[in-house]
């Protein structure tokens, strides 16, 4: 069977793959029946009056009576709390220990009875109901949560929660993750529950394959990120605020995030946007740096024959003079969709030919599915029931291995929860290494089981280890792809140690960005699918995860010549480029749709091409601080409300902003711009923020914006970097960073400053305030 039948058969549930998604259904919930008897009488429970205090390192734990409050606020200013007495650890979000309490952090008593901890960024203030209110060191309120509730079975188990929180009237909520709605987070309620959509997705669709309970919310009084550090299932409600305007009261706006069960417990940080993000990375983790030849353009779809059709694709890009970095190979490869062996009829030689690809400068990326087929005989099957005592897959409550339906048939899941499972398989990847892959694809990981009806995933009382702990798939369900991610990136940091790896994933939780990026998943074609992949990119980078990209021209359908080629000059302009579609979608090669298509998708690329030092820099800064690489156009001036509003530009890096044409029959659009002088890097008209102005968008390009005074790290014509500056405004200063690329491997990333100023109508470029220390050329532009 191919894959085209594949999808087929999934459609028509009289087929016998439809047949067996109804069996799947069926005995998940029957498992779940068993495992998990419902909740019966609750009790409802709040913290109440507070009874006492009690100080500790960087705060202290006040109690209440019917509850205790742990706060401590760390080095680095990261500040946490904590109810029933849950703590930071055990964590999937954080790397390793929770960061050290900052002993200048003290409990003290508030008014009203209730106690406070100052810190230098925030204070905590803590009611005598259990009220957690933030405020700036200015004394503005940032957040206020409720005092929480609980509802407990009176049999006993895990209670469920809801904790409401109150932010400022002009507050703007973004994050939750990958949401296709975003970026900016209207009123709603957003799903916690990694979700495969099943087969294309638009804006309606939520929750979608990569969610994390974070939300950034940015507001006059300031920016903070919120993250209740718990991977059970939840439902986050949002409501915007209202201000009076002078006619009436403020309406605040409003967070409510409901759990299923797990810990309460919660950490904030707090400060301009670029600290925010610097905070939330040192807490759980610097992003992996991408190897250079990530960022440059890359080629999918579900559906290349054989070797010899992704020759076909290689040659036809070369011919056309059009630069490639990397080429995907989709499940199609696999030999019957198992994992980890080949198709050798259709791939007879895959290390011939990635050796051959690797001369012209492409390389290969393979897909990777967790789920395995459950055959005995096959060998990754039969080796992972060798694994520890009782084998690498999850099992049900009763003891046996969970099946579930996926594109091999029926499926067996390794459990990633537990450290033996994640080194075993790492150590798979050493086989696809051997086929000459230099990277891997994370997919179907929410994880998926194909089912008729109800959840597509593993039953909710499957057992996992968490790290020995002991659970179910309640609380695993939304750390498996991220579990998954650690068990290939560690397994190619063992297997390849001089080199980066290079890994993305489809779901993932907060921490992601440790292991690698992620990709849209299967958005639907059209131009809310469009869309939505902008406002997925942002959303992720203000999550921590700065490396992502959509399927380019949509996943499922066939899109027309304009609806493609801007999706083309969005993705340019993104981390990750990359054209994909589903295996009934038809060519998506840039040559098939027409001549026009072709030539400016060719300027396009070589474009992104040209800024490749540019990537690199941007890709080591968002390592070296959390910013990702795709910024909201409030970035900088978060102050700015106009800015907050605006969804449909965005800045890359400190330099560009970027304003693609998101809807079809646009010759020009309007653009808000920050502070500051722009630049239009093609007609060189200026522009001065902030307000709105009016750009030419012509088919054939993007608009794109370069701000005065910076300095962009740009490919010389000889292929050397050389140093683009866009000349500063009479009396104004600008600059820039620059980081080379050291090579694939892991040699630390040396940041170089760089000044401009004008001086008497010359621009003067300086590194570390020296213009001799300039060692490449310059070019000066917009003079
Ligand atoms: C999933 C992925 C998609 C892939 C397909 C076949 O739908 O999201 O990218 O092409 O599976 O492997």
């Amino acid at each position: 069977m191919n894959g085209r039948d594949l999808v087929r058969s999934v459609k028509s549930v009289g087929s016998r793959q439809g047949l067996r998604t109804v069996r799947s259904a069926w005995r998940r919930s029957r498992a779940d029946a068993r495992a998990l008897p419902s909740r019966g009488p609750e009790r409802a429970r709040v913290p109440g009056p507070v009874v006492g205090a009690e100080p500790g390192p960087g705060g202290g734990v006040v109690r209440f009576a019917r509850s205790e409050l742990s706060v401590r606020v760390a080095v680095g200013g990261a500040v946490f709390w904590g109810w029933d007495g849950a703590e930071p650890l055990p964590s999937y979000a954080l790397p390793g220990p929770a960061p050290d309490a900052d002993p200048r952090a003290v409990l003290e008593p508030d008014k009203d009875g209730g106690w406070q901890v100052v810190s230098e960024r925030l204070t905590v203030a803590v009611s005598r109901h259990g009220a957690v209110e933030l405020r700036t060191p200015g004394g503005v309120v940032l957040r206020r949560e409720q005092p929480p509730r609980w509802w407990e079975p009176v049999a006993g188990g895990s209670a469920r929660w809801v904790q409401r929180s109150e932010v400022p009237a002009d507050a703007r909520f973004f994050g939750l993750g990958g949401r296709a709605a975003g970026p900016r987070l209207r009123d709603g309620v957003y799903g916690l529950w990694n979700t495969d959509p099943g087969g294309r997705f638009g804006p309606g669709d939520d929750p979608l394959y990569l969610t994390m309970p974070v939300q950034l919310v940015v507001s006059d009084a300031g920016t903070h990120l919120a993250f209740h550090d718990n991977s059970w299932a939840g439902r986050v409600t949002l409501r915007e605020g209202e201000e009076g305007a002078g006619s009436g009261h403020d309406r605040p706006g409003m967070s409510e995030v409901r759990m299923d069960g797990g810990p309460l417990r919660c950490w904030v940080v707090a400060g301009t946007p670029a600290r925010v993000l610097q905070g939330w990375t040192a807490l759980t983790g610097a992003p992996a740096l991408p190897p250079s030849w990530a960022l440059g353009p890359q080629h999918a779809r579900w559906g290349f024959g054989s070797g010899r059709e992704v020759r076909r694709i290689v040659s036809g890009y070369r011919e056309r003079g059009l630069p490639l970095s990397v080429l995907h190979l989709d499940v199609d490869h696999y030999d019957a969709h198992r994992v980890f062996t080949v198709d050798r009829e259709r791939f007879p030689d895959l290390p011939g030919l990635a050796e051959a690809l690797r001369g012209d400068g492409v390389r290969l990326v393979s897909i990777v599915d967790p789920a395995v087929p459950a055959a005995p005989g096959n060998a990754v099957f039969d080796a992972g029931t060798a694994v520890g005592a009782s084998g690498a897959f999850v099992r049900d409550a009763r003891g046996g291995i969970v099946r579930g339906e996926v594109w091999p048939g029926e499926c067996v899941y390794p459990d990633f929860t537990d450290p033996r499972v994640r080194e075993w398989w790492g150590g798979l990847y050493a086989e696809r290494l051997a086929q000459g892959f230099s990277g891997v694809w994370h997919d179907m990981n929410e994880p998926v089981s194909f089912a008729a009806f109800g959840d597509t995933t593993l039953p909710r009382s499957a057992r996992h280890s968490l790290e020995g702990r002991g659970g179910d798939h309640r609380e695993a369900h939304n750390v498996y792809g991220l579990a998954m991610a650690r068990a290939g990136y560690e397994g190619l940091c063992r297997l390849r140690p001089d080199e980066r790896p290079f890994l993305f994933s489809r779901s993932g939780w907060a921490g992601m960005q440790r292991y690698g990026g992620t990709w849209s998943g299967d958005v639907s074609t059209g131009w809310p699918g469009l869309r939505a992949s902008l406002a997925l990119v942002l959303g992720l980078g203000l999550c921590g995860v700065p490396y992502s990209g959509p399927d380019v021209g949509g996943f499922d359908g066939s899109p027309s010549p304009e609806m493609y080629l801007r999706w083309f000059q969005l993705g340019a302009y993104l981390p990750l480029f990359r054209t994909h579609a589903a295996i009934d979608a038809g060519r998506r090669e840039p040559w098939e749709f027409g001549p026009r298509v072709l030539d400016a998708a060719r300027e396009v690329l070589l474009e992104r091409e040209r800024l490749r030092p540019y990537w690199v820099t941007l890709a080591q800064l968002a390592r070296l601080t959390g910013a990702p690489y795709v910024r909201p156009l409030w970035w900088g001036a978060p102050g700015d409300r106009a800015l907050r509003e605006c969804e449909d530009a965005f800045l890359l890096g400190d330099a560009l902003l970027v304003a693609p044409v998101l809807g079809p029959g646009v010759a020009e659009r309007a653009v808000r711009l920050p502070a500051g002088r722009w630049y239009d890097t093609v007609s060189g008209a200026v522009h001065e923020g902030p307000g709105q102005v009016v750009v030419e968008a012509p088919l054939s390009r993007v608009p794109v914006l370069a701000r005065a005074g910076s300095v962009i790290p740009v490919r010389g014509a000889d292929g050397g970097l050389e140093l683009e500056v866009w000349a500063p405004a009479e009396g104004r200063s600008g600059g820039g960073w620059v980081v080379r690329d050291t090579g694939d491997g892991w040699e630390p990333a040396v940041v170089e400053r760089y000044t401009t100023r004008l001086v008497g109508g010359r621009v003067v470029v300086e590194r570390d305030g020296e213009e001799g220390l300039v060692d490449c050329p310059v070019r000066v532009r917009g003079l």
